[in-house]
């Protein structure tokens, strides 16, 4: 019977949910799963996302209109929300209000009158250094929030490519339970050794890491006590950017920098793992004289003199790229712009006869950079969308190994019992990525 009871926001194309189900198809029940395109006529991820798992439960409306059909007592909400401006802005009118369309707190709302389990959500690590003129505020926020609504939290940036997946793609993970179900209920408000708390981090097994510059003093600030609420985290938050995993736990914030071990993952994946062969690739591929032209300017280096807002002329460079993708390292990271003639465009060089040609990856190779099965997408017509979805999900198969992770805790917090350490992976034992 499916146990697990799942809300997915944001869905996309549906990553969570795949990652989710190659891990084990019978164990997650999505109760209510949402994406919804603002300003488009056409839905395609949404349309895709039904295409491959039927229309059961998904709404294709706005999260602020349908937020309030979310059943309660679910185990675990999912997301990869996108990333904005978290600001809280006092109103005369009615105190502290969250910015009008930000869509954290729309997650805000959930957790609160929802009351989801567990969370776990995806964003690009400049959160954790968001805004330029304010390091760290915006995620201080989220932490502030997620700790008023009764949440510890842990994240921790993973770079897919260092864990053995196809994609140089860095994304931070945020993992948050409700505090009466964690470890931690019933310590009183102190501080916890690093070791017990990694022991029982999320990531622990799967994503193993060094660490690196603990946060002094003894990786230990009293962040509630600090700020007593978003407003004020809004106005005086000034300790700089948060570290690339940490934890927030009974108001005591943990942090520090990762360093990835490389001896402890056996196989590593790279692009040309996943390239098609080249006698496969239809000749709309393969770049025209013109477009390879635009490349080698686009990819090379310049100068280029352009003006602020504020009239101030500046010059602006960029160094030289390499033309072509190095298919022997994992794939640079995929953009929504991947359909376009863009730096970050990725490039294949091949061999006609004794020339070197050059193309664009397929969709099904964009696919394959996510861990996506091939042509996923498919069912969307137009291949800049199919593009554009992909640069927009995530890498699946970071959501299946973090899913062994979620079913220990359900089950132990279905049980009541307060979760003891996890036994680490066997790392000596090669298992193949
Ligand atoms: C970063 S993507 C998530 C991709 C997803 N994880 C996947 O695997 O495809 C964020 C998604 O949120 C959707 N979105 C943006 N605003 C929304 C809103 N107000 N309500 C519902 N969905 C929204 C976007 O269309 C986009 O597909």
């Amino acid at each position: 019977m499916k146990s697990i009871k799942v809300i997915e926001l944001f869905a996309g194309v549906g990553g969570f949910r795949l990652g989710l189900e190659q891990y084990n198809k019978d164990l997650f029940d999505f109760v209510f799963t949402n994406q919804w395109e603002p300003g488009k006529k056409i839905q395609h991820a949404f349309d895709c996302y039904v295409n491959n798992f039927g229309s059961e439960n998904a709404y294709n409306e706005d999260i602020s209109k349908v937020k309030y059909d979310i059943p309660e007592d679910c185990d675990l909400l999912v997301g990869g929300f996108p990333c904005q401006d978290y600001s809280v802005a006092a109103t005369n009118a009615k105190g502290i209000e969250g910015k009008k369309g930000v869509l954290w707190w729309e997650i805000s709302w959930i957790l609160e009158h929802k009351k989801p389990k567990m969370v776990l959500l995806e964003n690009v690590d400049r959160l954790l250094k968001s805004p330029s003129n304010q390091r760290g505020r915006d995620f201080a926020i989220m932490l502030m929030n997620m700790h008023n609504l009764g949440y510890d939290v842990e994240w921790q940036v993973i770079n897919a490519a260092d864990y053995g997946m196809p994609q140089r793609r860095k994304r931070v993970f945020i993992f948050a339970k409700l505090r009466e179900l964690s470890i931690n209920e019933n310590i009183e408000r102190k501080e916890i050794s690093l070791d017990v708390i990694n022991v029982n981090s999320i990531f622990e097994r799967d994503f193993p890491v060094i660490e690196k510059n603990i946060k002094k003093p003894n990786l230990f600030l009293e962040f509630v006590d600090t700020f007593q609420n978003e407003l004020h985290v809004t106005s005086n938050y000034n300790l700089g950017k948060f570290f690339t995993k940490g934890f927030l736990i009974n108001g005591y914030l943990y942090q520090y920098e990762v360093e990835v071990n490389k001896n402890l993952i056996s196989s590593y994946k790279v692009l040309n793992d996943i390239l098609l062969n080249d006698a496969d690739i239809d000749k709309k591929y393969v770049l025209n004289a013109s477009q390879l032209k635009k490349m080698k300017e686009l990819k090379g280096a310049k100068k280029k003199e352009r003006i602020k807002p504020n009239g101030e002329h500046y010059i602006y460079s960029e160094g030289k790229m390499s033309l072509n993708d190095e298919i022997y390292n994992p794939g640079r990271t995929m953009l929504t712009s991947e359909s376009s003639l863009n730096r970050s465009t990725h490039i294949i060089k091949f061999k006609e006869g004794n020339r070197n040609r050059y193309r664009f990856i397929t969709p099904v190779e964009a696919e394959r950079l996510n861990c996506f099965p091939d042509n996923w997408t498919s069912s969307i017509e137009s291949e800049k969308m199919r593009y554009f979805c992909m640069g927009n999900a995530l890498v699946v198969d970071i959501i299946t190994k973090l899913a062994n992770q979620i079913e220990t805790r359900i089950e132990l917090f279905g049980n009541n019992k307060s979760i003891k350490v996890t036994k680490k992976a066997d790392f000596n034992n090669k298992k193949n990525y």
